[in-house]
């Protein structure tokens, strides 16, 4: 099988599948990195896919914004719209047989996953949250304050298959991590870096397998708002 995986920083759960696929990390993933896509030409992960020799591309939602002030709401909706196309483009032309992101900060609109998913292509994605505890952005810090309010016990991350509904989609791999007052965000937030490496690598093992099996869930086709 043949994976794309989709970035936009550090890269460090990208390395993790690197290292896994190279067999230097257990469990060994049996598959391969076809190609790695950054939304950022500056993301540290597109060295640690060069070095590894797996082919890279860059798709800067920026280069899309080029040139729209800030305030044209409208105009930037519709950059968006083109850059989820496109990307969409891109991938049907590398035709991977799943696509993880690991660390990919934007959100995939129909435009995107509408022709992945006719194409039959699943998507996971790794979010550092318990399902349904923080969706969206800055999740881990989300978490540790609710942690140090002494509202929830739990933090945790998990790997689930991509649908419409951001991070909502059903769980692969769930992590679940204490949650204790004592500790600072430094410290939780390199528990749950450690543990996203494991999970990422465990997440992509049970969608390949379930890609082996003909049972892959894909997001349902979204009517695109005209
Ligand atoms: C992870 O916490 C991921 O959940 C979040 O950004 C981090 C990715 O790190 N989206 P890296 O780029 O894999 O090092």
């Amino acid at each position: 099988f043949q994976i794309l995986i989709l970035i936009s920083g550090s890269g460090s759960n990208l390395q993790a599948l690197i290292d896994s696929v190279a067999g230097k990390r257990s469990p060994q993933i049996s598959a391969e990195i076809c190609t790695v896509i950054s939304s950022s030409p500056t993301a540290y992960g597109l060295t640690r896919a060069k070095t590894a020799n797996i082919p890279t591309q860059v798709h800067d939602l920026q280069e899309y914004y080029n040139g729209i002030p800030k305030e044209d709401k409208d105009l930037r909706k519709q950059a968006r719209k083109k850059f989820n196309v496109d990307l969409g483009k891109i991938v049907l032309e590398i035709k991977p047989d799943l696509i993880v992101c690991a660390g990919w900060m934007l959100i995939l609109s129909p435009s995107f996953l509408n022709p992945v998913s006719e194409a039959g292509i699943p998507i996971i994605n790794l979010h550092p949250a318990l399902p349904g505890q923080f969706d969206g952005i800055r999740a881990i810090e989300r978490a540790w304050e609710a942690g140090q309010r002494g509202e929830i016990t739990k933090g945790g991350l998990m790997i689930h298959r991509v649908i419409k509904e951001v991070d909502r989609g059903k769980p692969l791999v769930v992590k679940e991590l204490e949650l204790t007052k004592e500790e600072t965000l430094e410290d939780y937030e390199k528990r749950v870096h450690e543990n996203e490496h494991i999970a990422i690598i465990e997440g992509t093992i049970l969608a390949l397998e379930e890609l082996e099996e003909k049972k892959v869930e894909l997001p349902e086709i979204e009517s695109l708002k005209l």
